[in-house]
């Protein structure tokens, strides 16, 4: 995912109206409507990486190999209960005896991730949380350069060296046979979200550097996109628990109490909890817009609607006093207002990863 496709992604959901986003940490994999994996295009040209990664190389490797792998994914899938899943719940899924989805699968995912996190620019940096990520689990930078090369020198035959984060939340350098990667929960003694990865088969270094796998270990340094990597640590980093979000902010936990004891019966046809407790509703909303947001969540959207939900309580509550007022009006009322509810907390929980 480049930083574009990244920031679109994000201001879809920082557009607050779906409440149930996008998996926050997937590689961009282009499928074909009907499923079938597509080759996706490099974002340089075959000579860009010259002279740490010669052209031919990049050719071969982009157009024979990742191309392969990609036609016999395709072909294995088809009929199984893999076919139209995305890649990442496929490398979830497969056991050991899937041997050609393994392969495959495997030999897709890590190459689209590796041709991201290289980059001919030379000017990207680690981001400031990525730093910090990397100085606290490696001490520097460039003992995590020594980890990758010793995880990359030490797979015998084919493989990979990847740096992950854990289910600690910390990072890891693992290394993995063949295609295998630690995404692959059923198969990999590790697991992890991969944000960086080396390609440590011979056909990715061989015409230039023939037996010197370290020498290539040490180039591909030359040339990663820090940028990529930084914004897939970010993207790799547990969501909060809406647990931790009511315990930061008192007041928004107390509207979620009234609002969940209210709309859940609501939402099985029991008005009568609602039409009883909507001016405590909506004091609670007032409460709530008037509290000091805490400085993590204090944005211009969250503002506005908190702001908003202190309106439409108020005008549920006045609606509920109303003879006139249909149940179906209050339903539909409340229903906004626990959606304008959810977009709070959506908005809130994109803020503190
Ligand atoms: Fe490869």
């Amino acid at each position: 995912m480049n930083k574009r496709e990244f920031l679109k992604l994000n201001a879809l959901i920082v557009g607050g109206a779906m409440l149930n986003p996008i998996p926050s940490f997937a590689l961009f994999t282009p499928q074909k409507n009907n499923g079938d994996f597509l080759l996706p295009d490099l974002d340089y040209a075959f000579n860009a990486l010259e002279p740490f990664v010669d052209a031919m190389t990049m050719e071969i490797h982009h157009g024979k190999h990742h191309a392969g792998y990609v036609s016999k994914l395709n072909a294995a899938i088809k009929g199984t209960s893999f076919e139209g899943k995305t890649i990442e719940g496929i490398l979830a899924s497969i056991g050991p005896e899937d041997t050609a989805v393994r392969n495959n699968a495997g030999g897709h995912y890590n190459h689209t991730l590796f041709w991201k996190v290289l980059t001919p620019n030379k000017n990207t940096k680690p981001s400031a949380k990525l730093t910090e990520a990397i100085n606290q689990s490696f001490g520097s930078t460039e003992s995590l350069k020594e980890r990758m090369m010793a995880a990359g020198k030490t797979v015998f035959g084919s493989g990979w060296a990847w740096l992950v984060l854990g289910e600690d939340r910390k990072l890891a350098v693992l290394a993995s046979s063949n295609q295998d990667n630690p995404m692959m929960l059923k198969i990999s003694p590790q697991t992890g979200k991969p944000i960086f990865g080396i390609d440590v088969w011979e056909h990715a270094y061989y015409l230039k550097y023939q037996n010197k796998r370290g020498d290539y270990l040490s180039s591909i340094w030359e040339i990663i996109n820090w940028e990529e990597v930084s914004l897939r640590y970010e993207a790799a980093l547990p969501k909060p628990k809406n647990k931790e979000l009511f315990e930061e902010w008192a007041e928004l936990n107390d509207f979620h109490t009234t609002m969940s004891q209210t709309f859940h019966p609501a939402e099985g046809g029991d008005l009568a909890p609602i039409k009883a407790r909507s001016k405590e509703l909506a004091q609670k909303a007032a409460t709530l817009a008037k509290s000091s947001i805490p400085a993590a969540f204090s944005t211009p959207q969250i503002m506005e609607a908190v702001q908003q939900l202190e309106r439409d309580s108020k005008i549920l509550s006045r609606l509920t006093r109303k003879r006139k007022t249909t149940d179906a009006q209050i339903t539909q009322s409340l229903t906004a207002l626990h959606g304008v509810f959810h977009k709070i907390v959506g908005l809130c929980r994109e803020g503190m990863h």
